[in-house]
């Protein structure tokens, strides 16, 4: 892994993602290490962020490193028309690693392409967020003490989440079934199902999430995000399809785990996050140990 970029989840091996996870269980038990002091890492946040950003700021204080960047494009000088490729030019040039996520779906492989540093992709667009799915994953292993063979419950919107987008194809190499629970309108991409279809994995579409949550170990709860859409009535229409109230979930398998990437609206009522089924806020933390190993992986110092 060392020097290469994430930009797509399959850029990274099934073997070179459960490695990550290997590493990550590493920095779980020691997450304070002196072994990025000579590293400058670049966190370029071309939109609003609160986990992705400050795990990873805080993985790389952890360790030693440095960070730039910025939280805001409009205090750099693409507010005077600098394209994205000049800005990456520069800026790998001050650093060693850029952390990136802009709106623009493509843009982080535009940045890969002509980095002279690895670019990890923090979310383009409704594309991908490769990192996100690490600690997903890392959240799943946790919790079901498995990857394999599970099934998993994604509910929301499943055409425009990058979280879920990356998952999903991410799951395909662990044998999983998936239960797909969205508005009609909100479906999963025939993209992303062409990556189940591929591995001759089953899933199941649905408009209601009732049916699902008995049948599932992991229920991936996500946002209906109201960036992404282009027409305001299409999210009207749409924005209150799901609430998951803690009477909904008495009724599960034992190993039942509530997960969402966050930020939440009102898609999950807050009387669940006191139920031991409730592993959002914990999946949150792990994202500083994936990011941690993920990184250092990376540059080479694990
Ligand atoms: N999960 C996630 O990407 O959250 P942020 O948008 O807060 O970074």
């Amino acid at each position: 892994m060392k020097n290469k970029s994430l930009v797509s989840i399959n850029d990274f091996t099934r073997e070179e993602q459960l490695r990550v996870l290997e590493v990550a269980r590493e920095f779980e038990k020691n997450p304070v290490q002196n072994i990025l002091q000579d590293y400058v890492v670049a966190s370029l946040f071309f939109e609003p962020s609160t986990r992705t950003r400050l795990s990873f700021e805080s993985a790389v204080n952890r360790l030693g490193g440095k960070v730039i960047g910025f939280s805001e494009a409009s205090n750099t000088s693409v507010k005077k028309g600098e394209s994205l490729r000049d800005t990456i030019l520069t800026i790998a040039s001050y650093s060693d690693l850029i952390v990136m996520r802009n709106p623009v779906e493509g843009s982080a492989r535009f940045a890969s392409e002509i980095s002279s540093v690895p670019i990890i992709n923090a979310g383009d667009g409704a594309n991908q967020h490769p990192t996100q799915t690490l600690l997903d994953l890392y959240s799943i292993l946790k919790t079901q003490g498995t990857l394999d063979n599970l099934h998993v419950a994604f509910v929301g919107d499943l055409k425009y989440g990058r979280t879920v987008h990356s998952l999903v194809i991410a799951l395909c190499n662990f044998n999983t079934t998936f239960h797909l629970v969205s508005p009609v309108e909100l479906k999963l991409p025939s993209s992303v199902k062409m990556h189940i279809k591929e591995r001759n994995l089953t899933y199941h579409q649905y408009t209601d999430m009732t049916e699902v949550i008995p049948q599932a170990d992991v229920l991936y709860m996500t946002r209906i995000q109201r960036e992404r859409f282009s027409d305001p009535l299409e999210y009207e229409r749409n924005k209150n399809s799901f609430n998951l109230h803690r009477d909904m979930i008495t009724e599960t398998k034992e190993n039942f785990r509530v997960l969402h990437p966050l930020p939440r609206v009102n898609e999950i009522d807050i009387n669940v996050d006191a139920s031991p089924k409730a592993y959002y806020f914990e999946q949150a933390l792990n994202g500083v140990f994936v990011r941690q190993a993920l990184m250092a992986l990376i540059l080479g110092v694990r």
